[in-house]
């Protein structure tokens, strides 16, 4: 069954008059599926010679989409249609890149075909398998993952040319799958341990697994319920509407470049502990307060203080004026987690719970509807879990890939897409001369 996803239609409450300095327009309002409101300005420095401004796009929407919807006001996050909590319980990471990629849950025979893709694609090229001997030890994963996608299409050329369904499906899945492989590899690279190779038979995240912890002489099982855990990671991670890396990739890709080029970018973007790197800066807050014993109403005064620089990490987002559905549900399933490691009590949980706590109770943050995002639990999980800090935001961009390729996918099927090309106001010096070295 698949439910229409009603385009923005513009025939809908009458536009916006404007006049300004005697030059007037009407702006057409645009409302979107769930009743957004938006006010087309498309023509507006045309018919006034005006632009406007909005620093960080805080109110400005740079595309119509059909892929997620969040209502931050609500705490709402569904994927296509469908609330998140509904497929962290139900569905699978892979089950989910197909419904973000193409619009519904897959049939079984589809999922079945992408899984053969991604099994098909899920070894290293040597030549790019040999560039890891390159990289020294201390490289920043991140920088690792960025450089070995975009290095894909030195080996796989035709990934950059998108004909039609079967190459992009084939690029998508060659992405999707050797990103995990680059992963994994970075990692053992990092502690000096040999690259270990995919194991077809393996489903998505055990494999990755796999990869991470197995060696030549010592074979690692995945366990089930860790395995689960990931998963149930990466679908909480695998889209959230016009992010900053997603629109890094929206960005790139309006160019025309090439779905790797594109996703390589969005990795760069998420890199940022403003973003992606919130997660490894939440283990690292949590890990200065218990080192240093640290009283939590002390740190919490000193976040309030501006002057300290100081930021609640984990907490606040720019669309959720609520709590984060995704933290909530992590927060459920860390305790979970832990116990079914045998964690029979993790320090830095009891901290992170004790901390929101305090935060939930003070008018600052509630004030500023600060609330626990998706970082806040992510790590302390991802840390049970054996995954090492610095591979945190690593884990992000595996999880974050489905969502930047369905985002570069819908954009370069829209024949109206145009580049992005923002403007801006001037502030710089007005008109001078040259002067030649020695008037200097
Ligand atoms: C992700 O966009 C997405 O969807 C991102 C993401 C995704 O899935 O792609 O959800 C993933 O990036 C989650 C966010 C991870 N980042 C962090 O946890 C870092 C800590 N959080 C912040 O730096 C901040 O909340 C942002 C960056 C997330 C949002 O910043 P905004 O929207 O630009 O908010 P702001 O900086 O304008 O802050 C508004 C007020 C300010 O105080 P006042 O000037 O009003 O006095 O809130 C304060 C800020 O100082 N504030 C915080 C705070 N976040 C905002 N104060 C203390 N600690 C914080 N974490």
């Amino acid at each position: 069954m698949s439910t229409s996803t009603a385009s923005p239609s513009t025939n809908s409450p009458k536009p916006i008059h404007v006049d300004i300095a005697g030059k007037a327009i009407d702006l057409p309002v645009v409302v979107g599926s769930e009743n957004e409101h938006a006010i087309d300005i498309s023509h507006l420095r045309s018919a006034t010679g005006y632009i406007t401004l909005d620093d960080g796009f805080g109110n400005t929407g740079s595309c119509s989409s059909a892929i997620t919807y969040i209502d931050g006001e609500a705490g709402i996050l569904r994927y296509r249609g469908i609330p998140i909590e509904q497929l962290a319980e139900h569905s699978t990471f892979t089950e989910t890149a197909l419904l973000l990629m193409y619009g519904e849950l897959p049939t079984k025979e589809k999922l079945n075909k992408f899984r053969g893709l991604l099994i098909q694609h899920e070894m290293l090229h040597e030549g790019l398998r040999q560039m890891f001997d390159g990289f020294p030890a201390s490289g920043h994963p991140m920088a690792i993952l960025s450089a070995m996608i975009n290095a894909v299409s030195c080996y796989h050329p035709d990934v950059m040319q998108m004909e039609d369904d079967a190459t992009f499906k084939s690029a998508a899945a060659r992405l999707m799958s050797k990103v995990r492989t680059i992963a994994a590899a970075a990692y053992k690279t990092s502690i000096g341990h040999p690259i270990v190779y995919p194991r077809p038979e393996l489903p998505y995240c055990a494999n990755f697994l796999h990869m991470m912890y197995s060696l030549p002489n010592q074979p690692y099982e995945p366990d089930p319920d860790i395995v689960r855990a990931l998963d149930l990671i990466l679908i909480l991670h695998a889209d959230h509407e016009q992010n900053c890396s997603t629109s890094t990739v929206r960005m790139v890709g309006s160019s025309g470049a090439n779905l790797f080029a594109s996703c390589a970018a969005g990795v760069c973007a998420l890199w940022g502990p403003l973003h992606g790197g919130a997660n490894a800066a939440v283990i690292s807050m949590l890990k200065y307060i218990i080192d240093n014993k640290i009283d939590l109403k002390d740190y919490i005064a000193k976040v309030k203080d501006k002057d300290s620089h100081i930021r609640l990490m984990g907490f606040g987002h720019r669309v959720y004026k609520n709590y984060d559905p995704r933290a909530k549900i992590l927060k459920g399933q860390a305790d979970k987690v832990l116990k079914k490691l045998g964690v029979a009590h993790d320090p830095m949980l009891e901290l992170a719970q004790r901390l929101e706590e305090v935060a939930l109770s003070d008018s600052y943050f509630v004030d500023r509807h600060l609330y626990p995002n998706v970082d806040f639990y992510s790590g302390i999980i991802m840390r049970a879990l054996g995954i090492p800090v610095e591979m945190f935001t690593v884990m992000f961009s595996i999880g974050r890939m489905p969502g930047w390729i369905a985002h570069w996918k819908e954009q370069h099927d829209d024949a109206n897409s145009r580049i992005f090309r923002p403007r801006q106001v001037y502030t710089g010096h007005t008109l001078r001369d040259y002067v030649p070295m020695d008037n200097r």
